[in-house]
């Protein structure tokens, strides 16, 4: 039985003192072993006061982002281990607004411009100081519409977990975030998620096998909000969510936390 996982993604919001009152107030919400995982991902310049807040809560906490490399000449980024070091258990990887940047000049333009074989690093370099991946995926809407759905997260998931064992597939979480469901407040009916979700889990299973497939978690990300989160978990290859606007909310996260605890406890 796969631990459903819900995932807050502040981006680049919030100032300490509004994080420290969203993560005290979350935690006062919490029964003391929920039966999901809860982690919120907040800024670098915040991980590590937010480690202290989310001691001794059932609140893990995970980056948005890391280098590759262990150390050097890198400057303005931070080492996997870096980020472990903060008290980081998982790190989001691949993320669409750093693969590109929706509403730049080019709506579907690239500012970071990611690409799978960085991304790819990045996921080994996680991996080898234990961090757990959030390693996400998703089609833009030109792709969607061109019918391409299939075969860009098909792309995204080879390329991105190339050269990794079985057992470390398991362990990882996949997020699906169409992009033009990010915070546009178009999110993707239960039915478009569940067909996407169907196909990721099948891509794992003809790479690694029935084990990894079997173990992987896949998140849906993409304008999640209290009312559409019970519909989008309720099918068997949901295993959670990644949450961005409505994470920086205390009771839309709980409630959206609440949500899929409800459906997944009943089976
Ligand atoms: P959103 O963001 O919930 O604000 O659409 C999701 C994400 O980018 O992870």
């Amino acid at each position: 039985v796969r631990r459903p996982l819900v995932a807050g993604n502040w981006k680049m919001n919030l100032d300490l003192a509004s994080a420290r009152e969203l993560v005290s107030s979350l935690a006062a919400k919490l029964p003391a072993e929920p039966s999901a995982e809860i982690l919120v991902c907040p800024p670098f310049i915040y991980l590590f006061p937010m480690a202290k807040a989310v001691n001794e809560t059932p609140i893990r906490m995970g980056a948005q982002n890391l280098w590759p490399e262990p150390k050097g000449a890198f400057t303005g980024e931070c080492s996997a281990r870096m980020v472990r070091k903060t008290g980081c258990t998982h790190v989001i990887l691949g993320h669409s607004e750093r693969r590109h940047t929706i509403g730049w000049t080019d709506p579907e333009g690239s500012v970071h411009g990611e690409d799978d074989s960085l991304i790819n690093r990045k996921v080994h370099a996680a991996l080898g100081e234990g961090l757990v991946p959030v390693f996400c995926v998703g089609e833009t809407l030109r792709q969607r519409d061109k019918g391409e759905m299939e075969a860009v997260i098909s792309r995204q998931v080879v390329a991105g977990l190339n050269g990794l064992r079985p057992e470390q597939v398991a362990g990882l979480v996949i997020a699906y975030e169409p992009v033009w469901a990010i915070g546009t407040g178009r999110t993707a009916s239960p039915e478009q998620a569940a067909e996407a979700h169907r196909h990721i889990r099948r891509v794992v299973f003809e790479q690694y096998g029935g084990e990894a497939a079997a173990g992987v978690r896949i998140l849906y990300g993409g304008s999640v909000t209290p009312e559409n989160a019970e519909s989008l978990m309720n099918n068997e290859d949901v295993d959670g969510v990644l949450v961005g606007g409505a994470s920086l909310h205390a009771d839309d996260f709980f409630a959206i936390i609440q949500a899929c605890i409800s459906v997944k406890d009943r089976g």
